[in-house]
């Protein structure tokens, strides 16, 4: 896998560096809270889920960390996934473990990245998303990027005590074409 480069950020394959950093993101509860289930793993099964993702196309493992350019450093990461055992789609999914780096841009360039890298790569025709109902910047990042809201998955996400519900965005391949030829970047190339 080659790294992705865009103009603020650049997507890398995550590899044993990392590790620590990514693990250590994912038992912090404010990194992910209060929008997702939090449970604590153990570095043993996170490391094993991350160097077998390769080959399983259903894994939630993280894919690539997302490194800012200046200040140069790890911020976050990114993962896609399979989620459905007939259906042919691919969802992605995002993390900016560092707080500091919200809200500037950086989530939405990642994600960009991603899905350029999926269909620059593979025969994938939907990219998907879903995000907590309650989550506007996940729902907003995608929309910025050009996702439709598909519907709503009503009570389909438990944490924090209740049920939320889940709304569901997808692009297909021809509209994240004609987005990327609007603004005169032909897809699968990096980014402005
Ligand atoms: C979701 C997340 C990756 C967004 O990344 P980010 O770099 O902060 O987002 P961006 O700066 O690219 O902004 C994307 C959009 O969200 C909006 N946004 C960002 N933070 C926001 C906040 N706290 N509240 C409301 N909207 C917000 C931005 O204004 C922008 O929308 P706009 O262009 O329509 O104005 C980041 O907030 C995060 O890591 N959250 C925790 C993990 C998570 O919830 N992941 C999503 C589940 S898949």
């Amino acid at each position: 896998m080659t790294e992705l480069d865009g103009t603020s950020v650049r997507l890398r394959p995550i590899g044993p560096a990392d590790y620590a950093t990514v693990f250590g993101w994912y038992n912090d509860p404010e990194v992910v809270a209060p929008f997702d289930r939090f449970s604590v793993d153990t570095m043993d099964s996170f490391v094993r889920s991350v160097e077998t993702a390769a080959g399983d196309p259903a894994s939630l493992a993280p894919r690539f960390v997302v490194e800012r350019l200046d200040p140069p450093g790890a911020i976050g990461f990114v993962g896609h996934y399979v989620p459905h055992p007939v259906l042919e789609y691919v969802d992605v999914w995002y993390v900016l473990g560092d707080r500091t780096a919200r809200g500037k841009g950086y989530g939405r360039e990642a994600v960009r990245l991603l899905v350029d890298h999926l269909y620059a790569t593979t025969s994938v025709e939907r990219v998907g998303a879903t995000c907590d109902v309650e989550n506007v910047a996940s729902y907003r990042l995608v929309e910025g990027l050009g996702f439709r809201r598909e519907g709503t998955l009503r009570s389909a996400l438990f944490h924090h005590g209740r049920w939320h519900d889940v709304y569901v965005y997808g692009v297909i391949r021809s509209e994240w074409a004609a987005r990327e030829s609007a603004a005169g970047t032909p897809p699968g190339t990096g980014r402005r």
